[in-house]
């Protein structure tokens, strides 16, 4: 099956060109200049298919690092199974995901590793990887550590927070990240400092607050900040590579840059909601169905912080200057009837997480857009980086020959109204994103070299999507 891609502008992280694209089976076998010939055959008359992407973009499909189909978090399970979220993730022009492979204290992380693989082998749309969550660190887990990186598992997520349910205390840490600094892992974390945030709730909960607002009010930047310098100790005393997620206070960014700016492995990422959304608009909004609980659908954590504070505007300008280095979902869906209800009357039993898999690259698009990023700019962050910050570049992040074959064409005319029953896909009651109107639209998204989706309609199936054996990062310097 060969595919000519033409007439469209391709746009890698290295900047963008008018060139045709073919595709021959699951690679890209070659970039040309617009209606050149190869080897003398006329290609257009000697492929399968062709594809006129005349006045779009033909990006490399979006790789969404920070992913948890089917989570068992907060007292139920995140809302996506690996099938309707990857099916969503393809929709909205995302090709990889790499998703979280859960160990809680007592259980065995190479047991969990396995179940990961029963829950998403021949069930995703597209191409995933995983991450592997280290809670309670043995012995065993370290051990695992090793034998994960000889299966692909080359990154590992501790927590700060979430005391009794993920939290690791600094020696845990300490140990999980010596062990990092021997076999070559990206080690990350969930930096906000759990016995304050804890404290913080329970004197939040005695006092009577106990809406949705008070998730963020109990979550300060200050918990975010000195837990990120923490964690940046600890990879500065063992010598592991840090990558700090879900990065949403400017003081965090600011711990980042610093030991960037020291020479440090120290990255970051940050998440759409932290760029768009706010303590005060969706944490402390009401509605005539949910009342002071509609601030509901934004528990995440870390939390959705104060406009007022400034931290949007710093989160771009990071992404822009790559004090931060990319943008993932950190989508962790769960319904409004019957998993965020269980938080009614107490915002510290409300399942933290938001679902936004979907709208990714939209999202981001609309920073070039409004003139926040440039065009490279957004597929560096949306794809190039993320496929190297966790080992998969070369065959992910890039269109050039070789390269798995992973395209979007994208529409920069186009436009996309999200919310249900418009671009809705994710096994959720409610969006997120309701209302939100951005330019661009994703047209036709292939992966391996097969089109999934075509001008918005699915064509893909179950099962498509391959698990990816990722390297060593090749972010490091
Ligand atoms: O609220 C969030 N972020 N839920 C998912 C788990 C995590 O901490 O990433
Ligand atoms: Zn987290
Ligand atoms: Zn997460
Ligand atoms: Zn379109």
């Amino acid at each position: 099956m060969t595919t000519l891609i033409k007439n469209g502008t391709v746009v890698n992280a290295t900047g963008t060109a008018a060139a045709d694209v073919l595709v021959d089976g699951e690679t890209v076998a070659a970039v040309l200049a617009p209606g050149s010939t190869l080897l003398g055959v006329d290609l257009e008359a000697s492929v399968d298919t062709v594809l006129d992407a005349a006045g779009k973009y033909v990006i490399p499909g979006g790789v969404d690092a920070h992913t948890h189909m089917e989570m068992p978090f907060g007292g139920t399970f995140a809302s996506d199974t690996f099938e309707t979220g990857t099916r969503a993730a393809a929709w909205g022009g995302t090709t990889t995901i790499v998703d979280f492979v859960v160990q809680y204290p007592d259980q065995r992380v190479m047991d969990q590793y396995h179940l990961w693989h029963e829950k998403a082998d021949g069930n995703c749309a597209i191409d995933y990887g995983f991450h592997q969550i280290l809670s309670d660190v043995q012995d065993d887990s370290l051990k695992a550590m090793d034998e994960l990186i000889g299966e692909g598992v080359t990154s590992f997520k501790l927590f700060m927070a979430y005391k009794g349910v993920f939290l690791s205390d600094d020696g845990q840490i300490l140990r999980a990240f010596q062990r990092g600094a021997e076999n070559g892992a990206m080690m990350m974390m969930h930096a906000e400092n759990g016995a304050m945030i804890d404290v913080l709730v329970q004197q939040a909960l005695e006092a009577g607050h106990t809406t949705p607002y008070y998730h963020g009010m109990t979550r300060p930047w200050q918990a975010e900040e000195e837990a990120t310098h923490r964690a940046i100790m600890i990879a500065d005393l063992t010598g592991a590579p840090l990558y700090v997620v879900h990065v949403s206070a400017k003081q965090a960014v600011e711990q980042i840059a610093a030991a960037r700016g020291r020479g440090r492995n120290v990255f970051g990422e940050t998440c759409p909601q932290y760029l768009y959304l706010s303590l005060e608009e969706q944490l402390g909004a009401r509605s005539e169905e949910w009342g002071d609980f509609e601030g509901a659908k934004w528990v995440c954590s870390t939390p959705l912080r104060a406009r007022a504070e400034g931290h949007q505007e710093q989160l771009w300008q990071a992404l822009r200057t790559n004090d931060l280095q990319m943008v993932s979902t950190d989508h962790c869906p769960f319904c409004m009837k019957e998993q965020k209800d269980l938080g009614r009357g107490d915002f510290s039993k409300i399942p933290n997480g938001i679902g936004s898999v979907e709208h990714r690259m939209d999202l981001l698009y609309q920073g070039v857009v409004d003139g926040r990023i440039s065009l490279p700019r957004w597929v560096e962050i949306a794809s190039t980086t993320p496929a190297r910050m966790f080992g998969m570049y070369g065959r992910k992040g890039v269109i050039q020959p070789g390269a798995d074959a992973d395209i979007v064409v994208y529409d920069p005319s186009g436009h996309t109204s999200i919310g249900v029953g418009r671009t809705h896909h994710m096994a959720m009651d409610y969006s997120a994103w309701e209302g939100f109107e951005v330019d661009g639209h994703v047209d036709t998204v292939i992966s391996r070299g097969k089109v999934v989706v075509d001008d918005g309609e699915y064509v893909g199936s179950a099962g498509d999507g391959r698990y990816v054996k990722r390297g060593l990062s090749q972010y490091l310097t």
